[in-house]
């Protein structure tokens, strides 16, 4: 199929398509691993010429095999307008690659309040170190950002939702308020995926993705990627070639196996999670469900306007109870696996404690807080566990 062909296929249909290039694949359905660190020319004449056209083949591994450009160039199908896609060991690596090849010394990053720990570590740690300020914004700021941009400031960052705190952020208007004084905007777009939101359409100049989570879907795999936006995509390419950063072609060939069902798996993800997420809002126990498809998450309208699909995590804040109470809750939990990550088929349950990660603005609750990823598994027997939870919840809680 011609490559414009292929760019009008509905999102569901590009995920089944997209990447399997015949000359990766040679008639086998899945393209293979290709393990290669040395590659071998026929003469010296034609290793020059590869040197000299180091992205037109094979090279040396680091650049990859067609495992692992067959895997980027899914990634960048997914994403109608994208100029190409990078992949990361991981992705907090993507994240860092990103940054590094975005600001300088001198520059000043506005982040948003409710990113994932270690972006923030990154930010206060490596950055610092190396003369880049941050400025941490209100994941509600929209098009007040405005106010925030200073003669220093290079890159705003988004993650909508927040990963814990599930704040979802007015992308368009902070895009259009960056664009406007030609800054560029990053999104870690892990939650929604491109299924359920395509970030590079919708003006976001750079979609970071932690393949981990959806994108590999068994928890069996680390991975980031990012995709970029027209005029974008070298100098991400120099920073991730100069850090020597690179993904193993096993890992790339089970990336892009998981990738072929994200839309079921999401589809699913979506269905148990909401309908957990429902009978949580209506439990005693529970102050309030921060699910972003629920009325009572912050941001809740511009899902609505944004998003084509929710994906299986969100959390909840209970109603009193302390850290032992919250921990009876958890530990007895049967269906439900105590760690960190998301993305798997299975559900997890995780603490989370998300005041000492904010410094623009406060986080205050009822009481303590829990993160659920909701798997495919059956949700009336998820919900039935949950409620022998929050039973222990309410005896310890007295
Ligand atoms: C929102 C978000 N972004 C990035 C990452 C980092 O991904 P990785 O664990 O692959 O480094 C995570 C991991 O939990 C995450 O939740």
């Amino acid at each position: 199929m011609h490559e414009d062909d292929r760019r009008s296929l509905k999102p569901g249909t590009r995920l089944v398509t997209a990447g399997r290039h015949e000359r990766a694949r040679r008639g086998i359905v899945n393209p293979p691993v290709w393990r290669a660190s040395t590659i071998l020319f026929d003469s010296v004449g034609e290793m020059r010429a590869a040197v000299r056209k180091p992205d037109e083949g094979l090279y040396y591994g680091r650049r990859g095999t067609p495992t692992q450009w067959s895997l980027a160039e899914a990634l960048t199908e997914l994403e109608p307008g994208a100029e190409g896609t990078l992949l990361y060991p991981s992705g907090v690596a993507a994240v860092t690659s990103v940054l590094l090849s975005l600001l300088s010394p001198g520059d000043e990053l506005l982040m948003v309040d409710s990113a994932y720990e270690p972006t923030r570590a990154i930010c206060n740690g490596l950055l610092k170190r190396f003369g880049v300020s941050t400025r941490y914004y209100d994941p509600l700021v929209g098009a007040g950002i405005a106010d925030l941009i200073g003669d220093k400031t290079r890159v705003v960052f988004l993650e909508s939702p927040g990963s814990l705190t599930f704040e979802v952020q007015d992308i368009s208007a902070i895009c259009a308020a960056a664009k406007a004084r030609g800054l560029t905007t990053v999104l870690d777009n892990s939650w929604a995926t491109p299924l359920f939101f395509p970030a590079i359409g919708r003006g976001v100049d750079i979609s970071i993705l932690a393949c981990t989570k959806y994108i590999v879907g068994h928890s069996d795999v680390m991975m980031g990627s990012a995709t970029a936006g027209p005029g974008h995509y070298a100098a991400l390419r120099k920073t991730a070639m100069a850090l020597g950063q690179c993904v193993g072609p096993d890992d790339a060939y089970l990336a892009a196996r998981g990738l072929r069902t994200l839309g079921v798996r999401l589809r699913q993800h979506e269905e148990g999670a909401l309908t957990v997420a429902r009978w949580l809002a209506e439990q005693p126990q529970i102050a309030r469900v921060l699910h972003p498809a629920l009325a009572s998450c912050p941001g809740h309208d511009l899902w609505r306007r944004d998003f084509a699909g929710s994906s299986g995590l969100f959390s909840i804040v209970l109603n009193g109870g302390d850290d032992a109470a919250r921990a009876a809750l958890i530990d007895g939990l049967e269906l439900f696996g105590i760690g960190f990550s998301w993305g798997g088929y299975e559900s997890l349950a995780l603490p989370i404690d998300p005041a000492g990660l904010r410094t623009a603005t406060a986080w205050q609750a009822e009481g303590p807080a829990i993160r659920f990823h909701i798997g495919i598994e059956d949700p009336a027997d998820l919900i039935a566990d949950l409620s022998a939870g929050l039973a222990r919840f309410e005896s310890a809680r007295r």
